[in-house]
């Protein structure tokens, strides 16, 4: 009696635990990247998580404020191992088993944090990159993988490596002609048994809105989930998106070697809303739209009808990430870096996108050019130049959300910018040669009567209470956007889509 009753108790237990994997399994994955002169406090980011629904997060790197924020928060973490860490790690098991030590082991067992993935590397052999990484990435995860088990964490934490799209390709031009890349075909064959003897997904990037910013023959609406006029025939199927595609062409290579069961996660998807005429609001809306309802309905792709985890790019805008591969690269949050919303979406079960709470501000000021000084000063240009080299003006350029203001709102815009990037630091709204005052009205083109520049944002920046501690204006978020400029090369999208033109 007591026997049965305990095998019935285990059995449910059982139960409830594949019930639950089952269910987590599920949710919804965001990349959450750090990038920026003014970032949203960690613990207002988890709260954004999970109020959004977000159960899965992917970090760019081991970031302990953040790590620290989402101990307990029931939201699992792919933590990331920047390139440029590659050697050191593959240098030695030594070397790995300390970062694993200080970033994985440390957060787990201290702070609860649910570590489930490594990523080691990001995109590291992207053509741009010339190789940089060839040699070290193999041997960088191995020393990882070593150290993971040593520190017991083997079954717990998988490793993974996240690919660019352009490791494969396709010689007939449709999914099934998918294979990896000839010149790193040996590579990627040892990492992806690696992975599979180790129980790791392959990670894959893919990224629409980069085939139809390198061509513009490229068939827009391939680019969405809503149908397409051209799709791509491949035998029997019929491919309405890229999407679709683009990932049975990984699909198709996987198998052609071998490994055709091999778990693939997306790391990264999404679309921006500033930077270029097609990275808008609306573009975005109905890209992120479709995918997540392609999430919630748990639709795979032809070649692998189980839904692949997705991690949406991004949470939220980067204003200090390198604009080497354009100018909507600081633009792919779902929210505004601050967490504001920046258009609706339904994350399934009606649920609506939901604003970050107890975002604190700074005043309510602005900088701007002055009312009667003349557009045709001989400083203005310098003035501007000066402001957008050290502040983020992406938004001003052609087809972007700020492009269609005259030049007195442009510079406006500018001086604004770098004065809210300094922190409304006292002096500096004074250094553009007496063309800038400061304002309590909001200059922001009014969103109702405006036309194509009602998306167009005068901000004010969040409090890092750093306006009033700093005597020196500015050197130090100047001297961070420099650096990250000259050192960050993080996403330089290769795209390589034409073989999907019919
Ligand atoms: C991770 O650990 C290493 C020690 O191997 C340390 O140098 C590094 O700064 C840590 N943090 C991150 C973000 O990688
Ligand atoms: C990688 O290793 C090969 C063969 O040992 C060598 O020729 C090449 O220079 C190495 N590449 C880098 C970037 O270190
Ligand atoms: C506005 O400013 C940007 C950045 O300085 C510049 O590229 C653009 O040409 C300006 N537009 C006008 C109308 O002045
Ligand atoms: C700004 O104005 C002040 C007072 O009107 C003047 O002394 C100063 O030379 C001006 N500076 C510049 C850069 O024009
Ligand atoms: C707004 O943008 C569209 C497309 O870029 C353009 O055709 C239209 O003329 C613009 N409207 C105004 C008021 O400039």
């Amino acid at each position: 009696m007591e026997h049965s009753n305990f095998h019935n108790i285990f059995f449910l237990w059982i139960l409830f635990v594949t019930l639950e994997n089952c269910l987590t399994a599920e949710g919804l994955g965001v990349n959450w990247g750090t990038r920026a002169t003014h970032p949203l406090p960690p613990d207002i980011v988890v709260k954004l998580l999970k109020e959004n629904g977000f159960n899965k997060v992917k970090l760019f790197e081991a970031d302990p404020g953040a790590l620290k924020a989402l101990g307990r928060s029931g939201v699992q973490v792919m933590v990331g191992i920047p390139n440029d860490m590659l050697a050191t790690l593959s240098g030695s098991v030594r070397a790995a088993e300390q970062w694993v030590q200080q970033n994985v082991s440390s957060f787990i067992s201290k702070n609860g944090v649910d570590i489930r993935y490594v990523a080691v590397g990001n995109e590291p052999f992207l053509k741009a990159y010339k190789n940089m990484f060839l040699n070290t990435t193999l041997p960088a995860l191995e020393n990882v993988q070593a150290a993971l088990i040593k520190a017991g964490l083997g079954r717990q934490v998988k490793l993974t490596v996240p690919i660019n799209a352009d490791v494969y390709q396709t010689d007939t031009g449709v999914p099934s002609g998918g294979d990896f890349r000839i010149d790193i075909h040996d590579l990627m064959m040892k990492i992806v048994k690696f992975l599979r003897d180790n129980g790791g997904p392959l990670t894959i990037n893919i990224y629409p809105f980069l085939s139809l910013y390198a061509d513009p023959h490229f068939p827009i609406d391939f680019a969405f989930f809503s149908g397409t006029s051209s799709p791509v025939v491949d035998g029997s199927i019929s491919y309405t998106n890229v999407f679709e595609a683009n990932y049975d062409t990984l699909v198709w290579a996987l198998e052609k070697n071998g490994f055709g069961s091999l778990p693939i996660i997306v790391g990264e998807i999404g679309w921006p809303t500033d930077g270029d005429s097609n990275a808008n609001i609306e573009y975005a809306r109905k890209f992120n739209q479709g995918l997540l309802d392609r999430i919630t309905r748990g639709i795979g792709t032809p070649k692998r009808p189980t839904p692949p985890d997705i991690y949406l790019f991004g949470l939220i805008d980067e204003d200090a990430k390198s604009i080497e591969p354009g100018n909507f690269e600081r633009h792919w949050g779902i929210f505004y870096y601050d967490g504001a919303i920046k258009y609706q979406l339904n994350l399934g079960n009606k649920r609506s996108v939901t604003a970050a709470k107890g975002v604190r501000y700074l005043a309510r000021k602005w900088c701007v050019m002055t009312p009667d000084a003349n557009v045709n000063d001989p400083n203005l240009a310098d003035s501007i130049n000066y402001a957008c080299t050290y502040a983020d003006c992406t938004s001003l350029g052609y087809g972007s959300s700020c492009g269609e203001l005259d030049i007195k709102s442009n510079a406006s815009y500018a001086f604004n910018m770098y004065y809210q990037t300094m922190n409304q630091q006292k002096g500096s709204c004074e250094r553009f040669n007496n063309l800038s005052v400061i304002t309590t009205i909001d200059p922001s083109p009014s969103p109702s009567n405006s036309g194509n520049s009602s998306h167009c944002r005068f901000e004010v920046m969040i409090d890092l209470g750093k306006h009033e501690s700093r005597v020196n204006p500015g050197t130090s978020s100047a001297t961070m956007i420099n650096h990250f400029s000259l050192v960050l090369f993080v996403l330089v999208f290769v795209l390589d889509y034409y073989m999907y033109l019919p």
